[in-house]
Order: structure tokens, then C-alpha cells, then sequence
């Protein structure tokens, strides 16, 4: 059974600093091992480009995932595919699992090559995607792959598609969306996106200095895409043409320089002193917000609200996080959020698991909020 999974993970002196991804492979491994299946793990590590790049090793992840799967041997090939990899996958017995060398050591995986996917068909009889999280990428282990043997959603592929239905398929109305980040030029597909589809959206981070800029308020040295003004009109026009509320921040919180323990001031948005910048919401717009959420169903969240990393910037992002995973907890809203920034900032706010759900992925999780057809989806679908 060869499962494609990602065990991209975040490492730090050659451990895995951070073993959520892994954690939430556990079930569809144990689903498959508790009936037996020889389990094959496939998938990238970094960007090696298709060169053995020893520090892109697989190996210390195969480890971190046995600590997982509570003690569960899980073997390691020095190779995805031929001579080593083939004695490895013999060596199986049934209900064991293995772990694969990074698939993009081989130039074939990025270019979605017939003949690399067709030697890890050769490797298995069933294919089982569970990484959704690189479903993104249109590769051999996540696209062709799907193609050339019974295919399958795994049980982590099969719970991000459903809450994502469930937040922009066809969602509990009034939706909102939380938008944040540094730059619009990055995000002018999802907001385009989000505009046609939500009732409420919410802007944050420095891409708000952008919008604020555009409809007239000097934004002294912030962060701002000065030449992106015209695009943050056109949205804005759209957005009030269909009826979606764009929620901008009404007060911010300045400093002379993105440091911890520097001077800060909350000031309103149309005071903001030339020498300073803006690197959080005020108060007045966390209030400004939560009355918008609060009569809200759904909520889609990617991106934090203001500079989150540096203390006290991190404010107004947890105070809105804080009264969305108690209204997610009291059933009254379902939340939905995804993004590396994002889910660090939920979880320095302490509410990672309190949301609905939290998305496992990064790229693919704004490219369906794009609107976009994931290419790993895309061929399950095909080959179901
Ligand atoms: C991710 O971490 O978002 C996925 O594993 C995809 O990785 P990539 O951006 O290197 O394709």
C-alpha cells in the first residue's frame, strides 16, 4: 500500500521541532496497519531540486513518526525507488511500515515524469493520498501516481476536504473571512475569490496598510504596497458592488521600529504619525471586528492581524483568536483556519485546538481558497 504523505516538517539541529504533520498521519496509518497493509510511506522534504542533499534526509522524520505510532517500528530505505528501495518494501511483513528515502532526490518527482511514478506504482498495489498539503503541486507521487494504480483519499485528505466543503462549499451564511498577511500582491487571487463568496471580510495585517493607503489615510513608514492602491480600490469597488462587507482596521497600534520592548501608541486611523508603523490593530478595531463576526456562521481564517511574532503586536490577533475559538467551542460559529503564520499565531494565542478545524496545510490551503483545483484532488477524483 503505498501512501503519499507529507512529512515536510520543520526541523531544528536535525530533529523535528514540530510534530503536528506526523500526529495527524497517525490514523490513517494505524487504519491501514490495523488491517494488515505493508504500509509505504512516500513523500518530499525541502527543495532539493532533484540532488541528494543529505540534510533533506528522511530518515530522523521516519524516526519522530515511530515515537507517533507509539513505538511502532517504522523501517527507512535510502531510496523512493529501484534496487534499495524494492529490498526494503520486500523486507515488509504485513502491518509493518516504511518510509521511503525524499521522493524529490529524483528530478521526475517535480516534473510529474511517467516514468518515476511508474516506478513507484512498481513498489505497491493500492495508493492511498493522504497529504493534502501538497496537493498543490501537480508531482508524480501526487498526481500521475494516482493515475496508475486504485486510488484513495486517506483519512487526513478526507478531513481537510470536508471542512473546507463545510466552510466554502456551502456554508452556514453569514460567512466571513479573516485575511491577514504583508502583502496583497501575494493574496489578490484569494481575495477576488473571498470577495464573489463571503458576507464579511475582514483585512489585517500590513496588507491593510495597503487598503488604508489607497482610500486616502497616510500610513507613515509602514509596511505598504504603495503601487498596489489602484488593485485595493478595485477590490474595495467590488466589494461593496456585491454586498460584501470589507471590515479595515478603525485604530492601530504604532511604534518607531518592529522590536520588542519599543514605545508603542494606539492611534486612530487617520492620525497615524509619519515616523511611525503600524504593527497591530487597536482595540477599537478588535471591537469593530468581533461585533462583525459575532453574527456570523462560518469564519475562514489565514493570516494574522498584525506583526504576531514580536511581542505586544500579537494583541489584537489573540484577542480575536480568543473569542473565535470560544464562540467555535460554544458551537455557535465554524471556524476554519490554515496557513503556517496563522496556526503559529492560534497556537501563541493558545487556541489551536479550540478552532472547528485547523488546516495541516499551507500552499494548498490558499490555493483552494483561491478558488483553484488542487492537482492532487483533482486526480483521486479522476481515478475513483
Ligand atoms: C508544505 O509544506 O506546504 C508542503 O509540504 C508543500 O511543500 P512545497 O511548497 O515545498 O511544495
Amino acid at each position: 500500500m503505498l501512501v503519499r504523505a507529507d512529512l515536510n516538517v520543520p526541523m531544528q539541529d536535525g530533529r523535528v521541532s514540530d510534530v503536528t504533520r506526523l500526529e495527524r498521519l497517525v490514523p490513517t496509518i494505524k487504519a491501514l496497519t490495523g488491517r494488515r497493509a505493508r504500509v509505504v510511506l512516500l513523500s518530499h522534504f525541502g527543495r532539493p531540486k532533484g540532488q541528494v542533499v543529505p540534510a533533506l534526509s528522511l530518515q530522523p522524520v521516519a524516526a519522530a513518526l515511530a515515537d507517533c505510532l507509539d513505538g511502532l517500528p517504522v523501517a527507512f530505505a535510502e531510496d523512493c525507488v529501484g534496487p534499495r528501495a524494492e529490498a526494503a518494501v520486500g523486507a515488509l511483513a504485513d502491518g509493518e511500515v516504511l518510509v521511503l528515502e525524499n521522493l524529490r532526490f529524483h528530478a521526475g518527482e517535480e516534473q510529474n515524469d511517467g516514468d518515476f511514478a511508474a516506478a513507484l506504482a512498481a513498489l505497491g498495489d493500492l495508493y492511498v493520498n493522504d497529504a493534502f498539503s501538497a496537493a498543490h503541486r501537480a508531482h508524480a507521487s501526487t498526481e500521475k501516481l494516482a493515475r496508475l494504480l486504485p486510488a484513495a483519499a486517506g483519512r487526513l485528505m478526507e478531513e481537510e476536504l470536508a471542512a473546507l466543503a463545510a466552510a466554502l462549499g456551502n456554508p452556514k451564511r453569514p460567512l466571513a473571512a479573516i485575511v491577514g498577511g504583508a502583502k496583497i500582491s501575494s493574496k489578490l487571487d484569494l481575495l477576488g475569490n473571498l470577495v464573489a463568496q463571503v458576507d464579511v471580510l475582514v483585512i489585517g495585517g500590513a496588507m491593510a496598510n495597503t487598503f488604508l493607503n489607497a482610500l486616502g489615510h497616510d500610513v507613515g513608514r509602514s509596511l505598504c504596497e504603495h503601487e498596489m492602491a489602484a488593485t485595493a480600490r478595485e477590490i474595495a469597488e467590488r466589494a461593496k458592488a456585491v454586498g460584501c462587507r470589507l471590515v479595515l482596521p478603525l485604530d492601530v497600534v504604532v511604534a518607531p521600529a518592529l522590536e520588542a520592548g519599543v514605545a508603542t501608541q494606539v492611534s486612530d486611523i487617520g492620525a497615524v504619525p509619519a515616523d511611525q508603523m503600524i504593527l497591530d490593530v487597536g482595540p477599537a478595531s478588535v471591537k469593530d471586528i468581533l461585533d462583525r463576526l459575532e453574527s456570523c456562521q462560518t469564519l475562514v481564517w489565514n493570516g494574522p492581524l498584525g506583526a504576531f511574532e514580536v511581542v505586544p503586536f500579537d494583541e489584537g490577533t489573540n484577542a480575536v483568536a480568543r473569542q473565535v475559538a470560544a464562540w467555535s467551542r460554544a458551537g455557535q460559529l465554524m471556524s476554519v483556519a490554515g496557513g503556517g503564520d496563522t496556526v503559529a499565531a492560534l497556537r501563541r494565542a493558545g487556541v489551536v485546538d479550540d478552532l472547528s478545524y485547523v488546516s495541516s496545510a499551507g500552499g494548498a490551503f490558499l490555493e483552494w481558497l483561491e478558488g483553484k483545483s488542487l492537482p492532487g484532488v483533482a486526480a483521486l477524483i479522476r481515478s475513483s
